[in-house]
């Protein structure tokens, strides 16, 4: 058995999980950056200095929390990628500092990979291979996971991801960042048939996805009809319907995949996966299909620590068992890609 403490800081949520390698999740804190909301998206400047004003005394939260204290840990997990850079630094120096503070391992893991798995943080009855759809506002993967370290891309988007369109169709709509949650809400009184959006590559015969098209179809769709003003219920209208096309082509390349690949269970995670519209669709078409429909609790659908421990759990647990005693301290290099350096101001 082994405790894990975890650091999550990759955008706007300064996050950090005590996790047990053998009971799972003890402690999961997230402090969510609100603020951004008043510039229309997320300020990479600004969500760097929250996380330096937070990380420590989340930290402390967690291990309170968890009824232990740092001596009790027997090694440390950090996001080292994707995200925005000035973020991810944040975490990774303070991470590091604990790491040779008191000579613990640091494992430095891939956001992504932590969302991969956050379905199944409380439900380890999924049997691998499965399939994980990841939907956030920076990301839209398909992958088949093999097992807890091998896993198959089978299709990303090609431009906008699901959480970023939810967020640019919102802001056009007049809603508040982040647009997802706001137009989720909204849909419940609509109706998803009054308008017919395009659901873009849904029939691509391949696992890509595009986004950008609804975009511009929407954008062009209220130019010419609601150039005055968009009533009450016809903004609900419109919330269902758009949703509904993004909905419609997540579920379908997903079922597709589990039946390509004769998978029978399939998760979702990121931002996205707390689409209630998403989570209903999903479990109802996959029962048609004989499939078993895995979604995170909205504590994990969003960006947190305790996917990251869970991943550092099993390699942890993966070294110890192969012999390992003597942990070095990874070098994290940060790869400056054109997304974390990317301003997620949506305009
Ligand atoms: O995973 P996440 O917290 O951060 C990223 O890594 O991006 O995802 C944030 C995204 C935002 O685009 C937000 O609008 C979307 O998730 N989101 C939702 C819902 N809740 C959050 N989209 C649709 N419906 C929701 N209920
Ligand atoms: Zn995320």
């Amino acid at each position: 058995m082994s405790l894990i403490l975890a650091i999550e800081s990759s955008c706007d949520e300064t996050s950090a999980a005590v996790v047990d390698s053998t009971k799972g999740v003890i402690s999961n804190i997230i402090s969510s950056q609100y603020f951004h909301k008043h510039y229309g998206g997320v300020v990479p400047e600004l969500a760097s200095r929250a996380h330096i004003k937070y990380i420590s005394q989340i930290t402390t939260q967690s291990l309170n929390n968890a009824g232990i204290t740092i001596k009790d840990i027997d090694a440390l997990a950090v996001t080292s990628e994707p995200g925005l850079i000035g973020s991810l630094i944040v975490g990774a120096n303070f991470t590091k500092g604990l790491a040779i503070r008191y000579q613990l391992p640091l494992y430095p893991i891939n956001h992504i990979e932590g969302h991969i798995f956050s379905g199944i943080l409380e439900n380890q009855s999924i049997e691998f291979p499965f399939i994980s759809l990841v939907v956030s506002g920076g990301h839209t993967v398909l992958f088949k996971v093999n097992s807890f370290t091998s896993y198959d891309v089978l299709g990303s988007t090609i431009d906008d991801a699901a959480g970023e369109a939810f967020d640019k169709i919102a802001k056009m709509l007049g809603l508040q960042y982040p647009g997802g949650p706001v137009i989720d809400k909204l849909a419940k009184s609509g109706n998803a048939e009054a308008y017919n959006f395009p659901r873009s590559m849904m029939h691509s015969g391949d696992y890509n996805f595009s986004f950008s098209g609804l975009k511009t179809s929407v954008k062009y769709f209220l130019a010419k009809n609601f150039a005055l003003g968009i009533q009450e219920q016809e903004l609900s209208n419109l919330a269902a319907s758009i949703q509904e096309s993004i909905v419609d082509v997540l579920c379908s390349k997903s079922l597709r995949a589990s039946i390509e690949y004769g998978v029978r269970d399939i998760v979702i995670a990121g931002g996205v996966s707390a689409n209630s519209r998403l989570r209903a669709k999903m479990e109802f078409e996959l029962i048609q299909h004989w499939k078993k429909f895995y979604a995170p609790k909205l504590e994990y659908c969003m960006d947190n620590a305790a996917m990251i421990g869970f991943i550092a759990a099993k390699k942890h647990e993966q070294e110890i068992e192969s012999g390992k005693k003597n942990f070095t301290l990874p070098n994290l290099r940060f790869k400056v890609s054109a997304n974390s350096l990317r301003t997620r101001i949506i305009k």
